[in-house]
């Protein structure tokens, strides 16, 4: 069952898959990044190094911009576990991207409560707007449009997410505006509640 029947959900940008086609170069953590690697691996028990896949992936993503197959392997080199773990988490979670996206990211919540709350006709603003559909990044690389599952802000319904930056409650006319506004004046646009991720740009 389609929410928003209008919006095409056959955006390929987000599939699910065990095998990333893009080995990209060769990678590892810059020397500041592998300082905070090795600082938060600390956090967890000698034997729960795992654990610290999420923030270790979210250090190799603000790095690199994305995740690439020697990404995974390095990350799995560092925790002792296999790529294929890594992998999994990988292709789980939405805001791992296995593709180079643009600078600013807006994810538009698509799931019940912005559904019914206008979440649609806010996603076709911004295809309006940007010129993009879902899935896709302009051709400046300036904005990737994606649509996602709950951001966790159902009761301020509908959310855009914007990079690490939480937008709520928004109109069509607000996400137009805040295009112009990250046009204008780039990262001091985003006026949202912050999600804070060490290694951060
Ligand atoms: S349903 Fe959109 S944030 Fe939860």
């Amino acid at each position: 069952m389609s929410f928003h029947p209008k919006m095409a959900y056959g955006a390929t940008f987000h599939k699910s898959s065990r095998q990333l086609e893009d080995e990209g170069p060769s990678f590892a953590y810059t020397p500041e990044n592998r300082a905070r690697f090795d600082a938060l691996v600390l956090r967890y028990p000698p034997d729960r190094r795992r654990s610290a896949v999420l923030p270790a992936l979210y250090l190799a993503q603000y790095q690199q911009g994305y995740i690439t197959a020697n990404a995974i392997r390095h990350v799995a080199e560092l925790l002792g576990i296999t790529r294929a773990d890594v992998e999994d988490v990988v292709s789980f979670y939405t805001m791992f991207y296995t593709r180079p996206v643009g600078k600013f990211v807006l994810q538009v919540c698509r799931t019940l409560s912005c559904a019914v709350n206008g979440a649609e006709c806010v996603t076709e603003a911004l295809v309006d707007k940007i010129g993009i559909k879902p899935g896709e990044t302009d051709p400046t690389g300036t904005f990737t449009l994606l649509e996602v599952e709950c951001l966790g802000a159902c009761d301020r319904a509908p959310v855009v997410m914007v990079n690490d930056a939480w937008h709520e409650c928004q109109r069509p006319e607000d996400v137009s505006t805040l295009v112009d506004d990250l046009k204008a004046r780039g990262e001091g646009a985003l006026s949202g509640c912050y999600h804070v991720v060490e290694g951060k740009r």
